[in-house]
């Protein structure tokens, strides 16, 4: 067995009661004996003493630790470089420095894991987040990922509490699935045949009645139509969920994978929708500054690409509404600057979203009623036959947010509409039971929780706010 250097005094293997850097702050007072554990950010030596700066994730916050000279613990020192885990013990004392109320004078020290500050990739110089992005498994340790995910955990709590304290339920939609909730044709198959030689038909195309589960499967795209029928059950439903797409767009705004809150209410129209909409997105706002602002400062200061002020003053601003037709005629009186054509029948592109938040209202807009031909088949068809009763939530900067609709709960006209869009209709009977029996108005969205992520934190690619971003020839962890 290895010997302990005789200086070691703690065992690192024991398990003692730690107390979280963030909590220091308010529940303990100077004079206290108290214990940290966490990972060494600096170390300095300077006139018999030794200072490390100590970050344990729990905060923005870090320690100092103060070693003096004359204490058994300042032979470990030499352990505990940029990037080490250990634990210190010591008193708790009004900080001289700046910026920082306490710091503990060390009396005992511990090394849990060494680190060659030779080799630890994160240097104090600043990184780039493209440098960073390829250390994913080591990036929440500095400041700007700490922070990123410690906000995207509010949100995250956030979602549930807004819905829950609504009476929504939360409902576990699949992640592998047999339909295409958008028809988009966006899928990644799941499969187990051999694809070096799958089965195949008389005619020559693979035999998926010989495929796991029977038939063809696929990665979801959305759990929308499986809450559709908790909603039409349980009343109000929402999914929160990782949803994927394999659409070939290598963008600061796309992932391969992502997460969705995907809320659906019985009983419902396109404006409780909306309503729901704003009221949910005012809510994580709030959240935010109440539950990161020490977070949300530091990217405010670093960055300068968010502000506090500018989130307040969004947390409580309505959201303007427009149609669809109105915000052609908008994006016309500027159609030479675009480089992407405006005309009415055709989707919006980020450039003509990113003109009506940024250039003509200065904030979050809510377009309404998009042609049909360019919204996915479960929306509701409007009287005039052209549109639906769809909602695309835009926000500077990002564009889409969100989006919803009213759904289409007339038998007839779902049936047509999923005939014109090439949507089969054996493979959603289920779907289509819904307006068999007891059918009702109902309406949802979904918000893309990473894109929620990267508007509030200002982040400018939204592969920083996923731990683990996958996108077209990317994946790694
Ligand atoms: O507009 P989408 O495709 O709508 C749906 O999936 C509906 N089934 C939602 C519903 O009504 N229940 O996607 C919803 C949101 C978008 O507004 C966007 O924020 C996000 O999901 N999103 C993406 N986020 C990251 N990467 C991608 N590739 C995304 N595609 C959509
Ligand atoms: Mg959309």
């Amino acid at each position: 067995m290895r010997k302990r250097p005789v200086t070691q005094i703690f065992n690192p293997e024991e398990i003692v009661e730690r107390i979280l850097i963030k909590d220091i702050l308010y529940k303990c007072t100077a004079g206290e004996t108290v214990t940290v554990c966490g990972w060494v950010r600096t170390r300095r030596e300077s006139k018999g003493f030794a200072f490390i700066v100590l970050n344990d994730g729990s905060s923005q916050e870090t320690l100092q630790l103060v070693v003096p000279g004359d204490a058994p613990a300042f032979g470990e020192l030499h352990r505990c470089n940029t990037g080490a885990a250990i634990r210190a013990k010591g008193i708790l004392k009004e900080s001289p420095g700046k910026g920082q109320k306490f710091e503990v004078e060390v009396s005992e020290i511990g090394v849990f894991g060494d680190s060659d500050p030779e080799k630890y990739p994160l240097q104090k110089k600043g990184h780039t987040l493209e440098f960073l992005r390829e250390i994913g498994h080591l990036r929440p340790r500095t400041n700007t990922y700490g922070a990123v995910f410690r906000l995207r955990n509010i949100l995250a709590s956030a979602v549930h509490d807004f819905f829950q304290s609504r009476g929504f339920a939360w409902v576990h939609t699949p992640i592998i699935t047999a339909s295409d909730c958008e028809g988009a044709g966006e899928l990644f198959s799941v499969t187990s045949l051999d694809l070096e030689n799958p089965p195949k038909k008389e005619e020559g195309s693979v035999d998926f009645t010989q495929d796991y589960f029977g038939k063809r499967a696929y990665l979801t795209v959305s759990g929308q139509l499986e809450a559709e029928f908790f909603a039409m059950s349980l009343g109000k439903v929402y999914t929160f969920g990782p949803t994927f797409r394999a659409e070939d767009s290598n963008t600061s705004r796309h992932l391969s994978e992502f997460w969705m809150i995907e809320p659906e209410m019985a009983f419902a129209d396109l404006m409780d929708d909306m309503r729901l909409a704003e009221e949910f997105f005012h809510y994580l706002c709030v959240a935010v500054l109440e539950k990161g602002e020490s977070e949300l400062s530091f990217l405010q200061n670093q960055y300068k690409r968010i502000s506090l002020e500018d989130l307040k003053r969004l947390s409580e601003t309505s959201f303007v509404h427009i149609s669809y037709s109105d915000a052609i005629k908008e994006l016309e009186n500027e159609k030479k600057s675009f480089e992407f054509p405006v005309q009415w029948g055709l989707d919006l592109q980020s450039e003509h979203e990113r003109y009506l938040t940024d250039k003509v209202f200065n904030g979050p807009v809510i377009v309404t009623d998009y042609p049909k031909d360019i919204k996915a088949f479960y929306m509701r068809l409007n009287p005039d036959e052209k549109t639906v009763a769809a909602m695309d939530v835009l926000v500077p900067k990002i564009g889409e947010i969100i989006g919803g609709s009213q759904r289409e709960e007339r038998l007839d006209i779902l049936e047509m509409r999923m005939r014109q869009t090439g949507v089969p209709l054996d493979n959603l009977q289920w779907y289509l039971d819904l307006r068999r029996f007891g059918s009702a108005p109902h309406a949802g969205f979904g918000l893309g929780f990473e894109r929620m992520v990267q508007y509030i934190t200002g982040m400018p690619n939204i592969r920083d706010v996923i731990p683990c971003p996958r996108a077209p020839q990317t994946i790694g962890f």
